[in-house]
């Protein structure tokens, strides 16, 4: 059996260490160099000759350093003749430019997909991509995991008789039925139009929220325009608590504050994006036993898809 070689990238240093941990591997060092004219150069500092080599790195702010960043490692590790190069991407942030809803713009999914082929990525492991479609923009193959299975984990302890899962819209009322179902509740999910990054319209919500504990999945909250928006029409719908979950916890512009200042009763995302701010309504749930089991399966030739169907 070829070694594991890991490597992580600057993106996300502590959930490549757990990563490690959880395989029972070393990290190997990469070093990364910044020359005078802004460009990057990354050397692997170990042999990669003939193993199975991770590249872990989450394409979180700053993304187009640590997209570059991945591309050059997988660069390199083909050029030192890997036997197979893995790109781990928790967060794929480029899932969200997936088509083509206005003249003339670019569709970044699909062409950061190329990029990361053309850099020499033999094989992605990534979680909940914004839309499933994704997938198919990659011409190698693509584990693609989701966290159903931790923030269910969550919410079993606590009290759900009164409960709904509410999906924001339509687009992820599927992902919302397949976590209400983990947890033997009903799921309602809004009509949302999304007018800009930064607002969104939320003009009505199908199922039945009026009285119930409600708990909110998304994707992920990036500015959180739309769980705001949401929070307004569950506030005006009579929802009696409120309690928010999403996978990858972005957190753009001051998010959390705001939303931890809010009537929320708590906020739940797991690590694939690094968090250094804390809060008492807020709970971490790490995907590091996810990833490095994915892992695990992908080196040793087993199914991964058994292991996080829906
Ligand atoms: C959008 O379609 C996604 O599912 C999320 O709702 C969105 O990415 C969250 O972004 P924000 O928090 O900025 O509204």
């Amino acid at each position: 059996m070829r070694e594991i070689s890991v490597f992580g990238g600057t993106s996300h240093p502590a959930l490549t260490a757990e990563i490690c941990a959880h395989l029972a591997v070393p990290q190997r060092p990469v070093e990364v160099k910044r020359f005078a004219n802004d460009c990057l150069e990354v050397q692997l500092q170990s042999n990669c000759r003939e193993r199975d080599v991770y590249l872990i790195q989450s394409l979180v702010r700053p993304v187009q350093e640590n997209l570059v960043e991945l591309l050059l490692m997988a660069d390199a590790a083909r050029g030192a003749s890997a036997a197979r190069v893995n790109a781990v991407i928790p967060h794929y942030a480029y899932a969200r430019s997936d088509k083509k809803d206005a003249p003339r713009i670019s569709i970044g999914g699909r062409l950061v997909a190329d990029l990361l082929v053309t850099a020499g990525v033999d094989r992605v492991l990534t979680l909940n991509l914004h839309s499933p479609q994704v997938h198919g923009f990659f011409s190698v193959p693509v584990d693609h995991l989701h966290a159903l299975r931790e923030l269910a984990g969550h919410f079993r302890q606590r009290d759900l008789s009164n409960a709904v899962v509410v999906s924001p819209d339509l687009g992820y009322a599927k992902s919302a039925a397949a976590f209400a179902r983990r947890l033997g509740l009903p799921v309602a999910a809004g009509a949302k139009e999304r007018v800009s990054d930064s607002e969104v319209h939320i003009t009505a919500i199908i199922g039945d929220v009026a009285g119930h504990d409600v708990i909110i999945l998304d994707d992920e909250i990036s500015r959180g325009t739309t769980v705001f928006e949401l929070l307004d029409r569950l506030r005006e719908q009579g929802a009696r608590s409120i309690a928010v979950a999403c996978t990858h916890g972005l957190f753009a512009d001051n998010a959390l504050d705001k939303l931890a200042a809010s009537d929320v009763t708590e906020i739940v995302c797991t690590n694939t994006a690094p968090l250094e701010a804390e809060h008492p309504k807020l709970t971490v749930l790490s995907v590091a036993p996810a990833l490095a089991e994915a892992i695990r399966r992908i080196h040793d030739g087993e199914s991964v898809s058994s292991l996080f169907d829906h």
